[in-house]
């Protein structure tokens, strides 16, 4: 079944939703997000489902169809498998249901809680991070008969790294060790030892069995060594981030901008942190306007004041320049922009993340263009070493430097969850690929300004009495990009056009000598080549390029890059076959015998165009090709 794509930002949407709706029920007691880790075999099913059972937040119905199929399948006595409850759930929204978080609630006369659940496997990497996003808590749940597992600690570093203070080693299964006092303490020490490296505020171990409800409500006499609290106890107790405070400072990013007549104009969104007042003097993070808040509205009518996770819209009482993702604060706390930082990733998807590829980074309300210009180090999640690292694999976590196309508002995620977390799509599928943390600025960012020419492109266009254009040839080997590319110079140049035409080949031959033809090589040689054509084409030139450019999302980045308006993308689109059988190089003969790994066509893939500007189909003679191109160039001359 195959699942469709959706976003980390979607899934918390549907969640909030949900959420929203049980805090009406239970709008006086005090909320407790967490997320549980572990595997099915940990006991995190029995767990979750025996924490529901016992706050008796079970519907009758769930109830009696659990009693059956516990009989069902063998459970003695009236002892009802918990597992079943969870995992019943689990396979319903299996369903073709894209969301792999399950969120349960359930209250005590305490508190109420919402308890993320995240599939235990690997691969589910993601579903973690998602949980851990918007929880207080995390339950880390290991088999007394085994202790911490490889993957205890790789949930403990995605968990601290997603800032969860409070963490609870929880040890089930103690009645499969006959409650023995010695086997706890020996996971509890190694706990300790682990988590030294994290950044937990006092993590503590606890003995229980979720199956015989041993220490969740209730103490258990086999666990009279035990003096700590019951789990239940715990999660009533452990302080939670109190959303009605004034320790921290106000951050509201807009979602929209509300415009219903022209005498009203409103700024949406969801106060991240701290507190607005009526009477504040906010600033616009972007254009560094201030203005003071006019009226709060909410569904409910106007308000005073407003706390962190209310849903407002603000009115000013001047009219300042701001849209969509920007981010308001007090003026007298003013946020800070950047375009280049340091941030620790999760990739969460199997394609390869590489140097030089673009995606849709998310912060906030932000969405901006985003690439990653260095991978500094991977970090190994046994032993914690840094480790060299070229491309990001599903679940590798790496310290990378981040360049945004335009600055964004930000603050390190230690500082702010709101303005220091964020995750990147794939710009062609809208997956979520990763999610990421901001650790801080780099100061190039800030230190290296654009230096403003005289002379513009337009006053070299006007020289040249023609405007300038990068003319992209994409194919495969032997298809005849170069022979195209040739023939067109050649058209141009006698017409009068100021060229260049930069070839793979020869490119390979000086600026891209070191790059080979691996996946991050070629993403490489295409960045380079994209940033040396802008130059050309700021220059007025018509600069023509014969790429293999086999991925389509490094060629959109070079749309992007040089700009849509002056990119002419052109598919040689010759089969194959065809190319194969002029081997022009003998090259595809070599790569048929395995000599030459990754070659595209042959164990390297070739992503067609799906829509080129210009498309050569094979058989083409080269006069028509070149016209085809010309008609794309009628308007070089008007400038
Ligand atoms: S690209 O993929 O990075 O765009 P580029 O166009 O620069 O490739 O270089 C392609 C040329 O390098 C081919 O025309 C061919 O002559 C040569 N070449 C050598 N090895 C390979 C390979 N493994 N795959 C493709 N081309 C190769």
């Amino acid at each position: 079944m195959g699942r469709k794509p959706v976003t980390l930002a979607r899934e918390l949407q549907e969640s909030a939703a949900k959420v929203d709706a049980f805090f009406e029920r239970e709008s006086h007691l005090d909320l407790l997000r967490f997320i549980t880790c572990g595997s099915v075999d940990d006991g995190k099913s029995t767990l979750i489902g025996r924490l529901l059972y016992e706050s008796q937040m079970i519907f009758d119905d769930q109830m009696a169809s659990l009693e059956k199929e516990s009989k069902k399948q063998g459970t003695q006595g009236d002892q009802i498998d918990f597992a079943l409850l969870v995992d019943g759930l689990a396979a319903e929204r299996e369903q073709g249901i894209t969301i792999d978080v399950a969120y349960r609630f359930f209250a005590t006369n305490k508190r109420k809680f919402i308890v993320a659940d995240t599939p235990g496997h690997e691969q589910y990497t993601r579903n973690m991070v998602t949980g851990a996003s918007t929880a207080d808590v995390a339950l880390l749940l290991v088999d007394a008969r085994a202790g911490l597992m490889p993957q205890t600690k790789r949930h403990a570093y995605l968990v601290s790294m997603m800032g969860i203070k409070h963490v609870l080693l929880v040890v089930n299964k103690m009645d499969l060790v006959d409650h023995k006092e010695e086997v706890f303490r020996r996971i509890e020490e190694d706990f300790r030892v682990l988590s030294k490296e994290m950044k937990f505020d006092a993590p503590l171990a606890m003995p229980l069995s979720a199956l015989k409800g041993e220490n969740i409500m209730k103490r258990s006499p086999y666990l009279g060594w035990y003096k700590g609290p019951t789990l239940m106890g715990y999660l009533e107790t452990v302080p939670v981030q109190d959303a009605h405070t004034d320790k921290e400072e106000a951050i509201f990013p807009v979602q929209w901008v509300s415009r219903p007549s022209e005498a009203f104009r409103g700024y949406a969104g969801t106060l991240a942190q701290g507190r607005l007042r009526v009477g504040d003097e906010i600033r616009a993070t972007s254009s560094g306007q201030t203005a003071r808040i006019q009226s709060l509205v909410t569904m409910d009518g106007l308000l005073e004041s407003a706390w962190a996770r209310q849903a407002i819209t603000l009115t000013l009482d001047r009219e300042i320049e701001a849209a969509r993702g920007e981010v308001f604060s007090l003026a007298k706390a003013p946020l800070s922009m950047t375009d280049q930082f340091e941030a620790t990733l999760v990739w969460m998807i199997e394609p390869t993340g590489l140097v030089g590829r673009s995606y849709d980074l998310k912060l906030a309300t932000q969405t901006v263009p985003a690439s990653l210009t260095s991978i500094k180090h991977q970090i190994d999640i046994q032993t914690f070493q840094k480790k060299p690292c070229k491309g990001l694999h599903l679940n590798d976590i790496a310290v990378c430097v981040i360049a945004t196309q335009r600055p964004i508002v930000y603050a390190p995620f230690e500082d702010s969850k709101t303005l220091g977390g964020f995750i990147l799509i794939d710009r062609m599928t809208h997956a979520t690929v990763a999610a990421g943390v901001i650790r801080h600025t780099m100061r190039r960012a800030q230190n290296v300004h654009t230096q403003p020419l005289t002379i513009t492109r337009g006053e070299r266009e006007k020289l040249n009495a023609h405007k300038g254009r990068v003319i992209w040839f994409t194919g495969l080997s032997g298809s005849g990009k170069s022979t195209y590319a040739n023939a067109l110079e050649i058209a141009l140049h006698s017409d009068g056009y100021r060229t260049y035409l930069l070839d793979g080949d020869n490119v390979r031959h000086g600026l891209s000598k070191d790059l080979g033809f691996s996946e991050e090589d070629r993403v490489e040689n295409i960045r380079r080549v994209a940033e040396v054509a802008k130059l050309m084409l700021d220059a007025g030139l018509v600069v023509i390029a014969s790429f293999i450019s086999p991925f389509a999302r490094d060629r959109q980045r070079v749309r992007e890059l040089v700009g849509d308006d002056h990119f002419v993308e052109v598919y040689v689109a010759t089969p194959l076959e065809v190319c194969e059988a002029r081997d022009p190089k003998g090259l595809y003969g070599q790569a048929r015998k395995g000599l030459i790994p990754n070659f595209s066509g042959i164990n390297s893939p070739y992503e067609a165009p799906v829509a080129p500007d210009v498309l050569l189909q094979y058989p083409m003679t080269i006069e028509e090709g070149v016209s085809l191109v010309q008609e794309k160039l009628k308007d070089l001359r008007s400038v």
